[in-house]
């Protein structure tokens, strides 16, 4: 199949680093106009420099008035946003006894609103456009139970609900609504797991990767680069039926 993606706006939100980086990079090799999104400059204007048809701009996902302004003033520069991929996260872990009303917020605002947000504003355009893809990134916790994620479970568990609430609503509208559920991913929130991992329990980095991959069909990690060709994938026209899917990454993990 031929992904060409050349007359197409692109929003990845939290595109500087990991998934996002590499959605961003295969979405513009694919010929989309990008523009990414993160908190953090520094980041987005290195994955910008790595392929041409990459843009950047600073917004939190969580403050929808800023997403906004990014979607408006991207658009007059390259045409409305018909993809927009809501890949910004945060996943912390914390016994249930010991979060804390902050902590559940915070993660419930970034994971799951910023999902929100980042649809919502993505709608208009798609709407005039009578053509959207709108693509979460989720995780196998929004497929299944983890003992310490409870914040990032439920938050995630909401993304594959909005996902699926949502293509019903726009399937008439020529706009498909899809999750990715990927297990653990070599990205650098895999790093901060890991390095947790090793300062609560003394284990070494190899000795938390197993314990990681323990249960997973494939014994590996997804890479970034995988979950970036399947949203491609996604985005082409011959992806018109598949609508409503939680995908997970491997196939086989949830
Ligand atoms: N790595 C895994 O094992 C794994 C597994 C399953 C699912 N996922 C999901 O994959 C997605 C990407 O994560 P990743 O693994 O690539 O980790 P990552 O490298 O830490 O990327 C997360 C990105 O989100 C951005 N972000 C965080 N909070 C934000 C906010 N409030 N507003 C805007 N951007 C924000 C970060 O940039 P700034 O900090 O600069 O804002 C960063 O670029 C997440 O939704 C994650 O839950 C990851």
């Amino acid at each position: 199949m031929q992904m060409n993606l050349q007359a197409r706006h692109a929003l990845v939100t939290g595109g500087g680093t990991g998934v996002g980086s590499a959605i961003a990079l295969a979405l513009a090799e694919a010929g989309a106009a990008v523009t990414i999104t993160g908190r953090r400059e520094a980041p987005l204007r290195e994955t910008a420099a790595s392929h041409k048809n990459i843009s950047w701009a600073v917004a939190d996902v969580t403050d929808a008035d800023e997403l906004r302004a990014v979607f408006s003033s991207s658009a007059a520069d390259r045409g409305r946003v018909t993809i927009a991929i809501a890949n910004a996260g945060v996943a912390e872990s914390q016994p249930f006894g010991r979060l804390t009303g902050e902590q559940w917020q915070q993660t419930i605002d970034v994971n799951l609103t910023g999902v929100f947000n980042t649809f919502q504003c993505a709608l208009e355009p798609m709407l005039a456009a009578g053509w959207g893809r709108m693509i979460a990134i989720a995780s196998v916790a929004g497929l299944k139970g983890s003992a310490y994620v409870s914040a990032y479970c439920a938050a995630k568990h909401g993304v594959v609900g909005l996902t699926r609430a949502l293509a019903e609503e726009l399937q008439p509208k020529g706009i498909t609504v899809n999750a990715i559920c990927p297990g653990y991913t070599q990205t650098p929130m895999l790093d901060r797991t890991l390095d947790n991992i090793m300062q609560k329990t003394g284990m070494s980095r190899e000795q938390a990767a197993a314990a990681l991959l323990k249960g997973s069909p494939t014994g590996k990690f997804v890479q970034p680069s995988e979950i970036a060709d399947l949203v491609v994938r996604l985005c082409t026209d011959e992806a018109g039926p598949t609508t409503g899917a939680a995908i997970a990454m491997p196939e086989g993990i949830a």
